[in-house]
């Protein structure tokens, strides 16, 4: 399969629900023939009535004019697009519209408006239902799962082993899925979606179910189809998780498209969304800056390694703090100062200028710019807080004292060399130092 092909295409695809009903969607094709057959009229007539919405007018863009109070926009014309072989990631705070998306995908309902283009063989986890038919037996349900991805029984049974290895139900294989609990559901239903071998791997928010061991597994697996040059669409509320599975990732906020790109980096910056401040604080007019008689503040930023300004590091990665300020009168000896925050509040440390260049020296008047780097693999993941201090020395007086002046945060991911190993959930912890390991074995 050659890169660079496009394997799903969203165009401007919209999709609104009428408030106060509910729509009833069938998990999987097996469950949605299953239901049709049962009563295929009164399912005709609430499909019907789901999906007509001729009273609400909708423009040539498919988007309704004027404001309606008795509908819900689940998605409101997306666009993008995912090339064969690429592991995308789609983030956004509930209700966002991520798994609705991922039903219409998946074909299980139908978007109002716009379209959706796929290029080869889906295979889905869905968070709520894991697409089995409750009355049949683990084992049938693989095999049906099988038949509807177009394989054939053959092809199933030689997959039939590693599905049961991965999935550890092997005693309940001839129990009626109903009967499973949850996880033992999501646990077969990820082993029958992975291993059966779909050119596109559309996967919920499976992360939030089942143990640690589990977790990793399914990571593992999916990073596996990922590299097999198998594309994946993956929903997860766990950033490092998805920072570190996917290479690109679509932000939604409400239905609609935030912004798209590096995984890294989009995900840096949901994650600073809602805080209301910046890696970068500039005070243009001197007369509004924080100072006392003796130095005046004039610029904070949080930058890379490479003196770039910017909101989101890697853990891997220095960080450096740096204050531009003014000594409006000379012969004093400074002490600017930071303290680091998490975004609980706990103060995590305070650092003091100790350059040797000035440790004890009176300044002279002129302008400063003071830096201290903090090492990568020390902060934990998520944002933290500057407070930004400077003061002079014998007799003690605080010139400026700025809090939550700037702000950044620490993405984590799950290269080699970090606290977390390959580790998926969140580590807790104001630090997250790489320390050294080192085991050793012997036979008894
Ligand atoms: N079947 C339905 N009928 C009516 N409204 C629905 C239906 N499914 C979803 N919605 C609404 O559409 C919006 C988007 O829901 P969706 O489940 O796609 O969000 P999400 O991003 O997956 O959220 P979460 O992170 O909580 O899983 C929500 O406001 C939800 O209430
Ligand atoms: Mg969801």
């Amino acid at each position: 399969m050659s890169k660079n092909n496009v394997a799903v295409n969203v165009e401007g695809v919209s999709k609104i629900y009428r408030l106060g009903v509910k729509e009833q969607t069938s998990e999987h094709i097996a469950e949605m023939l299953w239901g049709f057959l049962r009563s295929p009229l009164q399912n005709f007539r609430k499909y019907r009535s789901l999906y007509n919405f001729d009273d609400i007018d909708l423009n040539e863009n498919g988007l309704v004019g004027g404001q309606r109070d008795d509908i819900l926009w689940a998605l409101r014309n997306v666009s993008f697009s995912v090339n064969e072989g690429d592991v995308v990631g789609i983030i956004g705070g509930n209700g966002a519209g991520k798994s609705t998306l991922l039903k219409i995908l998946s074909r299980i309902t139908p978007p109002t408006s716009g379209n959706v283009t796929i290029h080869g063989r889906v295979s889905s986890l869905l968070e709520v239902g894991t697409g089995f038919h409750p009355e049949l037996t683990g084992r049938e349900n693989v095999f049906l799962n099988g038949t509807i991805l177009g394989m054939r029984r053959k092809e199933v049974t030689q997959k039939f082993d590693e599905i049961v290895a991965f999935s550890d139900v092997e005693k309940f294989l001839d129990t009626p899925v109903k009967r499973y609990s949850s996880g033992m559901r999501v646990r077969l239903a990820f082993a029958v979606a992975a291993h059966l071998e779909p050119e596109i791997l559309i996967v919920d928010e499976v992360l939030a179910v089942g143990d640690a061991a589990f977790q990793q597994k399914c990571m593992n697996k999916m990073q596996d189809v990922g590299k097999e040059g198998r594309t994946v669409l993956f929903v997860s509320h766990n950033m490092p998780a998805v920072s570190s599975l996917c290479d690109r990732v679509v932000w939604l906020d409400h239905g609609q498209k935030i912004t798209e790109g590096p995984a890294q980096e989009i995900v840096g910056k949901y994650l600073l969304e809602g805080v209301d401040t910046t890696a970068h604080r500039v005070w243009k007019d001197p007369s509004s800056a924080p100072a006392g008689k003796f130095a005046r503040l004039r610029e904070v930023r949080v930058i890379s390694k490479d003196g770039d300004i910017i909101g989101h590091h890697d853990i891997q990665e220095p960080i450096g703090i740096q204050m531009e300020y003014e000594v409006l009168q000379g012969g004093e000896v400074m002490l600017p100062h930071f303290r680091v925050r998490n975004d609980n509040g706990v103060l995590v440390f305070v650092t003091l200028d100790h350059d040797p260049k000035w440790y004890q020296q009176p300044r002279p008047a002129g302008r400063y710019v003071s830096t201290v780097w903090i090492p990568g693999n020390l902060l934990n993941e998520g944002p933290h807080f500057i407070e930004c201090n400077l003061m002079t020395r014998l007799p003690d007086i605080l010139q400026f004292r700025e809090i939550n002046v700037v702000s950044f945060t620490v993405t984590g991911n799950m290269e080699p060399g970090t606290a977390r190993g390959d580790w998926p959930g969140r580590l807790k912890g104001v630090v997250s130092p790489a320390l050294k390991w080192e085991t050793q074995y012997s036979k008894d």
